[in-house]
């Protein structure tokens, strides 16, 4: 049974209530910075956005057309159940139709609502299904990517992902429950990688393997290595990068088999069910924001020091005399909105290691992936120039003689000398409801 669907203005209208901080925190207090001009100084760094559950804004499509079940109405059983065909999936009645949006929705009073495709009648061509994501917004990942399939996880799928929108693609993790097979790939796990090595795309067989539909329905991209990593986001070239996104791609290639091959008298049992996709994540807004709004349909930094842009960009109009740049996570621990604060460390650049070169070619697909190149520029920052500023009263005179904007009188109702805290911290992504 599944619920009506939501009308389009409430799935508008809540994200709105969640996206504003809840209470003040440690980093939603830049926004202060404006009220503070000239008077007591209380600035709090790093700026960024708290985490969402950006599911809770996601754009869904699903691909090919005709892929989701019910049009025409189609019986199909389950792996567990495979002799009793008796459900029906039936595109016109609400009860049980299986639409895309069913893997966004919040499953209210424990109903489990799920997206569920055609089943596998045309084996052995090859059941494939897309699920793109998007939002339009550049969003940086603070935990993991749960996905939840209802009946067996996929025995072969590649999550990928855009940072421009969708015009360019690049893989972000495999998974197989034969990743030589599959991949051509050596089998790894997340745990397996070191800081060093956190941004290479890998394979694994964790999240396909058949234990029973019941028992395991998650396909995770985990980021169980972010608390070794934060302080390493200014130094490792491509490790913001790496965890941001605009646009998410579910690439299934397989679905569960429930045993070791197919089964041609009985193709009904095998089809794709999602029930949800957890997508913990904040709003990229180069340290320049500490929320992140929904303006016409569209996600939006709200900007201080002197940004604007969607992504706080750019400079103000009449700020742009010093020229833009992003806020940092140095000096630890709260970072700073004016980088020239950061000493010259930053620019030794540690090499990272990037996926183009991990050999890989999908066997069941007739194109190999081709990830696009990233250029690996160094980080060329003028350190020593302060950041959008209206010059025309600008305070330092000399900007070689510029001194950091330093807090000078840090109210202490809103002190919190938990230096241990992590810029990263994971434990507000734990979101109701999910
Ligand atoms: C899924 O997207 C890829 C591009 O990333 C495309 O090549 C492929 O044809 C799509 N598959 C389906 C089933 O639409
Ligand atoms: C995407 O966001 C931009 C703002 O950066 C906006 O101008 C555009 O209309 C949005 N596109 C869609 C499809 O929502
Ligand atoms: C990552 O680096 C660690 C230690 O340097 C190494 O043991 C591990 O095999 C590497 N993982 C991958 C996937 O290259
Ligand atoms: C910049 O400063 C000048 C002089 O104080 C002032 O007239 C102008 O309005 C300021 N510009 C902005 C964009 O605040
Ligand atoms: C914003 O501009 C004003 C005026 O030029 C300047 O005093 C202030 O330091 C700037 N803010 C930041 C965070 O650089
Ligand atoms: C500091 O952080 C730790 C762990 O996050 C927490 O247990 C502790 O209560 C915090 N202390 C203050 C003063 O916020």
């Amino acid at each position: 049974m599944s619920p009506p669907l939501l009308p389009g203005l409430l799935l508008l209208l809540s994200p709105l209530l969640l996206l504003s901080p809840p209470a003040l925190t440690q980093f939603d207090v830049c926004r202060s910075l404006r009220a503070s001009e000239g008077g007591a100084g209380w600035e709090r760094f790093p700026c960024q956005p708290p985490p969402t559950n950006m599911k809770e804004v996601m754009q869904i499509r699903v691909d090919p057309p005709g892929i989701t079940c019910g049009n025409p109405p189609e019986r199909f059983c389950t792996l567990e159940n495979p002799y009793l065909c008796s459900d029906e999936c039936d595109a016109s009645s609400p009860d049980l139709s299986h639409p895309p949006q069913l893997m966004g929705d919040r499953e209210r009073g424990g109903l489990v609502t799920y997206w569920q495709t055609v089943t596998w009648s045309r084996f052995p061509e090859p059941l494939l299904a897309n699920i793109t994501l998007s939002w339009n917004k550049s969003l940086e990942m603070v935990d993991d990517v749960v996905v939840t399939f209802e009946y067996g996880r996929p025995t072969i799928m590649v999550l990928e992902k855009s940072t421009d929108r969708g015009v360019s693609w690049q893989p972000y993790q495999f998974y197989a429950d034969d990743c030589l097979e599959a991949f051509g790939m050596v089998p790894k796990r997340v745990a397996d990688l070191a800081p060093s090595n956190i941004t290479r795309v890998i394979c694994t067989e964790q999240y396909s393997q058949w234990v029973g539909a019941k028992e395991e329905k998650l396909v995770v991209f985990e980021l169980i290595n972010m608390d070794a990593l934060w302080t390493r986001m200014e130094t490792m070239q491509g490790l913001r990068e790496f965890f941001s996104f605009t646009n998410l791609r579910l690439r299934l290639l397989r679905p569960a088999l429930g045993g070791t091959y197919v089964q041609r008298d009985n193709l009904l049992k095998y089809f794709y069910a999602v029930s949800n996709i957890d997508v913990p994540a904040r709003c990229v807004c180069n340290l320049h924001a500490s929320q992140c709004m929904l303006r016409d349909a569209t996600l939006q930094c709200d900007c201080d020091h002197n940004t604007s842009g969607q992504d706080c960009q750019r400079c103000s109009q009449g700020f742009e005399s010093r020229g833009w740049r992003p806020g940092s996570y140095l000096p630890l621990p709260r970072g700073t909105a004016n980088p020239s604060d950061v000493p010259e460390t930053i620019t030794k650049i540690l090499k990272h290691r990037t996926h183009h070169n991990t050999p890989y070619a999908l066997k069941t697909s007739p194109k190999p992936y081709a990830p696009e190149h990233n250029p690996q520029q160094p980080l060329s920052r003028n350190l020593k120039t302060p950041l959008c500023m209206n010059t025309s009263k600008t305070p330092y005179a000399n900007p070689k003689t510029h001194k950091p904007l330093k807090p000078k009188n840090t109210p202490t109702a809103l002190e919190n000398p938990n230096t241990s805290q992590n810029p990263f911290d994971r434990t507000p992504t734990k979101f109701p409801g999910t």
